[in-house]
This record gives C-alpha cells, structure tokens and sequence, in this order.
C-alpha cells in the first residue's frame, strides 16, 4: 500500500513514495535542482495549511547574520490540527497514542478522537491559566501520553514549548526556565523509570522557588504519592483540564511562528535553546518520518526515546501523528523488568518500525541473544537506530538477530538542529553498509571541509558541512541570533557546520565520525565539557579541571576528568560526582577521575585537550610534538597516573 495518498497532480512528483534507488535519485536531484518547488509541493500534499504558501525560502546562509531564514513565510497553519483535527475526522478510531508504563502490565490507548477531545481541554486550560500566543512553557515530565498532549496544546494556542528532560536538576531547570522567560511549567507529581521513583513536582518547587515569572505550575497525577504545594501556583491537571470545555478552535499562525525550544549543548557555555517553527519543520519531520521508516497506515511505530530529546519531539510526537500514525510511549528503560523488555513489547503490540539507540542494543547484545529469541518479531519490518555512530558489530546484531535478517535497517543521523533526519537510508530503497548512514535525503546538500573550509571532492574525510537551507533546520538561539551565527556558520562561511566529523567512500556513502568540537556523546546523551568543567571547578577543593570523552564500549563515549586540586587540598570523588547531578542531573556521570598536578597548556595558558583526549583513550604514546607546551613535564606525570581501562 502506497505511504500516503497521491493526488494526481503530484503522481511524479516530491510527494512521491520512494521506493528505489532511481526514484531516490530523482527526488534528490529535483530537490536540489529546485529546492522551493520540490519543498512547496511536499508542504501542501502533506499538510493542512489555513493559507497555502506560495513562497518557498526566504533568505540563504550567506546572509544569515541579518536574520533568520523563513520558508512558507506566506502560509499559515495550525500545527496540533494537522497532528491530530485531521485525522480525527478521517479516521478517529484509529489509535494516536499507544502507551506503555514503567510496569508492562500498565496500558493506555488514545485514539486520533481521544486525543482530539484531550488537546481540545488541554488547550482551554492553557488559556485559562493565562498562557499566551508565544508565551513559553516548561515541560518537565516524564514519558506520559499527558507529555504530548501539552506540547500539542501549547503548539494549538500558539505557546511556545521547551521540553526538558527528566533527568535535568534543578539548577539546569532553572537556568531554562530563565532563558526562555517561562510564565508555566507543567509537570507531574512522580515520574517512574526502570521502578524508581523521580520526584519531578519536588525538582519544580526547587527551581522556580524565587522565579518571579512562573505564575503557575500545571501537575498531572502520575502516581498519587505526596507532593508538596503551594496554593497560590500550583494547579491540578485534572482540575485545570479535567474541568475546560471540550470544544476549541484553533487559530491559524504564521509558518515561522516558534513551534519549540530545545536547550542542547555545545562545545562552549551554557546549553543553547535552539528554536524550531512550525510549518516548514512539520513538513519535514512529516516528510521525513514517511520517507525513512516506509510508513504505512497500519503501521504500529515505536520509538523508544524520551520526548525530552529532538528524537521524541520529531519522531514519537510531531512526525508520527503529522501523518496519522499510531505511535507508542515507552515509559520505561530496556532492562526492566529484564533485558527482555523491547522484544517482549514489540511481540504484545505487534511493532511494525522500531526505532532506538545503538547504545541500547549494544548494552542489550551484551546480555545474550536468549532475551530476544523468545519474543516474536515477525510483525517487525524497519529498524532505526538514531544518536550516534552504530558500530558494524551491533548493526550486524540488531540486523540479524533482532530483524532476523529480513529488516531494513535505517542508521539515521541527524542533530537537535536540523530538526529532523538528513542523512540516512531509505528503507525500501537504499543499500545498506553495516555503520554508514548511506546517503542524504532529498534536499539536504552534505559536504566534507577541511578545517581551512576547503571541499574535499570524492572519497576522503573532513569536517561535515550542509550546504544548503531545509525546511526542518534551528531558525536561531533563543534570545541570542549571533550566537546561532557564530557557532553554526562561522567556521565555513555559507555553509552550516555540523560539529561532526565525516568520511565519505568510493561508492559515496557518508560514514559519521563523531564529534569534532567539545562536546559528548554518552549513551546518546549530547554533554558539553564546558558544563561538566564549571560544575567541577565550583568544587571548593577544586582549583582546574579539564574533561574529555573516550571511548567506551556500551556508552558511546565515557566522560573522564582531569581534576587538580587547589594546594593541600584532596578531591573526594564522591563530591566531585555529586556536582555535576547537582548542576546538570542524574544522566551526567564520570566514569573515571583522575587527580593531576597540573593541565597540558599553551604558553598562552590554552588547554590542550587533544593530549588528554590521547591519554584518556590509553594512546598516551602517540602524542606526537608536545614542546610548545608551557610545562612538557606535567604530560609525563599525568600519564604516569593515567586511568587506563574504560
Ligand atoms: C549528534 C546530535 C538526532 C537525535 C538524537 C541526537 C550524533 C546522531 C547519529 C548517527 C552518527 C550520530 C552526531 C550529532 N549522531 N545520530 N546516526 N550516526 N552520529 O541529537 O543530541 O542533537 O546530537 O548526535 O554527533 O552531531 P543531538
């Protein structure tokens, strides 16, 4: 059955399926030939526009200093109708939302008419609260269908949302609350993963406490234990929308009316909040979404991320139900119950698309094959992985042992800021090599620079540049258009710089790397060093500290920190450890420590990280010329007390 419906006007068109390599080439090169037709046409097939766009983009990278780029500038929509209105009038039985609790005997389901009726009082509750048209709204929750139907309802009034995991302290809740200048936050009282308890409620009352601008805290009942509450500000879901009118009608806004914040890290202070719109990223992550994973309409797709990530915001909410999907909520973590988790979740619901990270299968691999062998997979048919490179060895597992080798396996890279998936198979179209990310989609233009900006032209490596505008790309950094400038598009000028590294073979084929600046990737989770430097160097006994990733063979990478104390002073690792839960959360551990006299620097006082990186992966032997150093000495010291297994 065809993905989506294809009206004759368009049969040959952007909006077709892609179902073989030529037809992926031919989409590719109509995109690139002619980005605003390809796009336009692909916007108005797969959305419901209030207006019809007529423009394509507006703006280029080269000028990006003046200001955001628009594409649909002329269009108007409503984004939580086109998620979910639509499809509760074509087909409102249809299940939107199928979720599953921490404790797998805990289901729910909403269909596209439940999740209408929910948005709909969720919305007049918003509204009833106070919030406003691109006022903004925390979300800090855990993985409850309640998650969604906040960030539809504030994307319905026109609210700007900023999920924020729930793994995030206090302090960085804080620090996010006050970059957006949120006037809500909503929560729940208890989040539950992997049979803990998260005391999420407990978390709000500790970050806004003396936070003038939060005038209410919305909070759903997930488990009914104690909470504490202030009269004044805090309000009961099921109250607040328990109690709003079932009916609301939703405006039409702007296309490049802000749809989110998403705060993520990068190589240098505080997390940036990376701002999404609304039109031209739901026709990408809606494009997209149908393209990679071969939708179809009986399709059961899970993706097992957390909605606090881009990977939930694009492809467990916006993406699947822009196009009618039944997407499922995983509250829980793969190793609870047992290591059987996933597999015996994709055999209860008959799991179509599976989507998760390579660390998890990697950590699940580890465990026996056993785990999986007693679960039928046979409704599954394509496997994602998304976050960061798959090794060969746990692509070939999740190929042939979980897909039974008869999946299409879909290594899908992408970034908090292109919004959605750029480079990637197509699962029924494109070969695939075990670890590579195969090739671009239509309308994403890669190329590998060297660090001078010069093209590398065939096979080679280099830095990985996109070379042209796409509709689902960051618009700016919240509150800070030059910070946006500066990070993404000074490097290479006319050209927005990834951050990753990259390496393209003789058959073209695109081979991520990793990341080239200072920033981690730990089991999926995007750290910036900066931040786990400041909360280690607020360690009283603390007087430097440098960290750097490794590799590690579940994680990804492993975060390991050079510590060296203010004089007669000893680190107490416990401390140190309890610093960065206290400044960044709970996700943010140091998997090794190690005290040092002194940092490898410059004469000019600069860090040398590329030492530490070398030392820290135990190749302390290859650091090639270290005598422009300040004290070559300190090299010889640290690595006599080098931690070297990972
Ligand atoms: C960074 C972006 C994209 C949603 C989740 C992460 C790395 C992501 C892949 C992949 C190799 C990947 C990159 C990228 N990454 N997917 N398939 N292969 N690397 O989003 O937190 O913004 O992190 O994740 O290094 O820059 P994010």
């Amino acid at each position: 059955m065809a993905t989506y419906s294809v009206p004759s006007r368009v049969r040959e068109g952007a909006a077709t399926p892609i179902t073989d390599l030529d037809r992926y080439r031919e989409a590719w090169a109509h995109a690139e030939r002619d980005p605003n037709g390809f796009w336009l046409e692909v916007a108005r097939e797969r959305l419901r526009w209030r207006k019809e766009p007529t423009r394509g983009l507006d703006g280029d990278f080269d000028s990006i200093m003046d200001g955001p780029l628009s594409w649909f500038g002329d269009g108007t929509l409503n984004v939580c109708e086109n998620c979910v209105d639509r499809h509760a009038a074509a087909h409102g039985d249809r299940v939107a939302i199928l979720w599953e609790g921490d404790d797998p005997s805990e289901t729910r389901t909403l269909t596209y008419r439940e999740l209408h009726r929910e948005v709909q009082k969720a919305a007049n509750a918003l509204r009833e609260l106070g919030l406003k048209k691109g006022e903004r709204a925390i979300i800090y929750m855990g993985m409850v269908p309640e998650a969604a139907i906040a960030m539809l309802a504030c994307a319905r009034i026109g609210a700007i949302h900023s999920v924020v995991f729930g793994g995030f302290s206090a302090e960085a809740l804080r620090d996010r609350v006050r970059d957006c200048g949120a006037e809500l936050v909503i929560t729940q009282d208890w989040g539950l993963r992997g049979g803990k308890k998260i005391p999420l409620k407990s978390v709000v009352d500790e970050a806004v406490t003396g936070e003038p601008g939060v005038k209410k805290v919305l909070v759903y009942r997930r488990t009914g234990d104690e909470v504490g509450w202030d009269e004044d500000r805090d309000v009961w879901w099921h109250d607040a929308v328990g109690s709003a009118s079932e009916t609301h009608e939703a405006p039409a806004l702007e296309a490049e009316h802000p749809l989110f914040i998403l705060y993520t890290s990068g190589s240098t202070g505080r997390p940036k909040g990376v701002v999404h719109t609304s039109g031209g990223y739901l026709t990408y992550v809606s494009y997209t979404h149908a393209t990679v994973f071969d939708l179809r309409p009986d399709d059961v797709y899970a993706c097992v991320a957390d909605v606090g990530w881009i990977t939930g915001h694009s492809y467990i909410v916006y993406g699947p139900l822009a196009n009618g999907a039944t997407t499922l909520m995983f509250e829980s973590i793969p190793t609870h119950p047992s290591p059987a988790r996933y597999w015996d979740l994709v055999a209860r619901h008959r799991v179509t698309i599976f989507y998760t990270a390579p660390t998890a299968l990697r950590a699940l691999a580890a465990q026996g094959n056993e785990h999986v062998l007693a679960h039928d997979r046979s409704s599954l048919r394509v496997l994602g992985t998304v976050g960061e490179p798959i090794n060969p060895e746990a692509w070939e597992w999740y190929f042939g042992v979980v897909g039974e080798g008869r999946c299409n396996v879909v290594d899908t890279w992408w970034q908090t800021e292109t919004g959605g998936i750029a480079i990637s198979p197509i699962a029924p179209a494109t070969p695939t090599k075990p670890g590579s990310a195969t090739h671009p989609l239509p309308g994403i233009l890669p190329s590998l620079r060297t660090p001078e900006g010069k093209l590398v032209r065939g096979p080679g490596q280099g830095l990985l540049c996109l070379d042209h505008p796409w509709p689902g790309q960051a618009r700016t950094v919240w509150g800070d258009h030059e910070r946006f400038v500066s990070t993404y598009f000074a490097h290479v000028p006319g050209v927005y710089f990834t951050g990753d590294g990259c390496r393209r073979d003789e058959d073209g084929y695109y081979w991520i790397t990793g990341r080239v600046d200072d920033v981690l990737n730990v089991s999926g989770h995007r750290m910036g060093t900066a931040e786990f430097e400041s909360a280690l160097v607020a360690v009283e006994e603390v007087a430097e500290a440098a960290v750097v990733g490794y590799p590690h063979p579940v994680k990804g990478q492993g975060v390991y920190a050079y510590v060296v104390p203010q004089p007669g002073e000893t680190i107490d690792e416990a401390k140190l450890t309890a610093a960065c839960r206290t400044s960044i959360g709970a996700h943010a551990r140091l998997d090794r420590v190690q005290v040092v006299p002194g940092l490898p620097k410059t004469r000019s006082g600069k860090v040398m990280r590329r030492i530490l990186r070398k030392i820290a992966e135990g190749a302390g032997d290859e650091l090639g010329d270290i005598s422009t150093l300040a004290d070559p000495s300190v090299v010889d010291k640290i690595k006599a007390g080098a931690i070297l297994e990972g």
